[in-house]
């Protein structure tokens, strides 16, 4: 049987978040510029999408650029930038046809102007889609987002909007930019790093992590498949015993 076939349908997560990493790697193993794995790295993308799309996963958030990768060389970070535009202009059909839902999640004002104006263009016309949500975080990071969030509290507290016996578990939650979403059942990292990079610090608290070598643009709908049985196969117990 497939990975595929052995997944039970009823009980697949409804947010699952990918770090997407190892591309600059790949490229670099076929004797290639870092960049050629980024523009290589759009497939899995698809692969990811259209698998989590199969299986009515509600919600993909990925991992695309974060607040420390403006740090990378400005020639990279350009790169990336521009395949961003590219990618939602050829991409925005097929995510119409698809059902498609795009978002973000992270400091899009950081973003040079053409990308702000793309990305706004494809949340907009896809605003009313049904399908997956493809939630791209970019130039985020969950400090950030946490920072933010504690300011805006203060701020709240401060106008006497809130007060401070109200600040609980979900009043934080409801102040990130993931307020709409659920907390990720499943977060996927590619490429044999075992660790989060200041990715959703506070969302997945409780989340089962799953780490694969596989580098970005290798990942396959298969890969993404395999990891949702890994999950489907595991004890959630919250704190609880196996007997509660
Ligand atoms: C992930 O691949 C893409 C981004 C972080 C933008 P990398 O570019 O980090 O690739 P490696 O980790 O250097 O191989
Ligand atoms: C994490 O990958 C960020 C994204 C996938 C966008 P990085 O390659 O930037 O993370 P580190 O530097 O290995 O922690
Ligand atoms: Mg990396």
């Amino acid at each position: 049987m497939s990975y595929k076939e052995q997944i039970e349908l009823d009980k697949v997560p409804s947010h699952v978040a990918i770090i997407m990493d190892g591309n600059g790697r790949w490229a670099k193993q076929q004797g290639e510029l870092r960049t050629f794995g980024h523009t290589s790295g759009v497939e899995a993308v698809r692969e990811a999408l259209t698998a989590a799309g199969e299986i009515r996963v509600k919600h993909l958030t990925l991992y695309a650029f974060s607040t420390e990768n403006w740090n990378r060389p400005m020639q990279e970070v350009n790169a990336l930038m521009d395949l961003l535009v590219s990618t939602i202009m050829n991409e925005i059909d097929s995510l119409q046809k698809n059902k498609v839902k795009l978002t973000a999640i992270g400091n899009i004002e950081s973003l040079p102007n053409k990308c702000q104006l793309e990305l706004k263009n494809g949340i907009l016309e896809t605003a009313a889609n049904t399908g997956v949500n493809l939630n791209l975080a970019l130039s985020y990071s969950s400090k950030w987002e946490l920072t933010n969030a504690i300011k805006k509290i203060a701020l709240d507290v401060q106008e006497k909007k809130l007060g401070v016996e109200e600040i609980n578990d979900k009043l934080i939650s409801s102040y990130l930019s993931t307020s709409n979403l659920p907390d990720p059942e499943l977060m996927i990292r590619t490429s044999g790093e075992n660790r989060i990079s200041n990715f959703m610090l506070w969302q997945i608290a409780y989340s089962e992590l799953y780490f694969t070598d596989i580098l970005w643009p290798d990942f396959k709908k298969e890969d993404f498949y395999k990891a949702i049985l890994d999950y489907q196969n595991r004890e959630r117990r919250f704190g609880k015993t196996s007997e509660q």
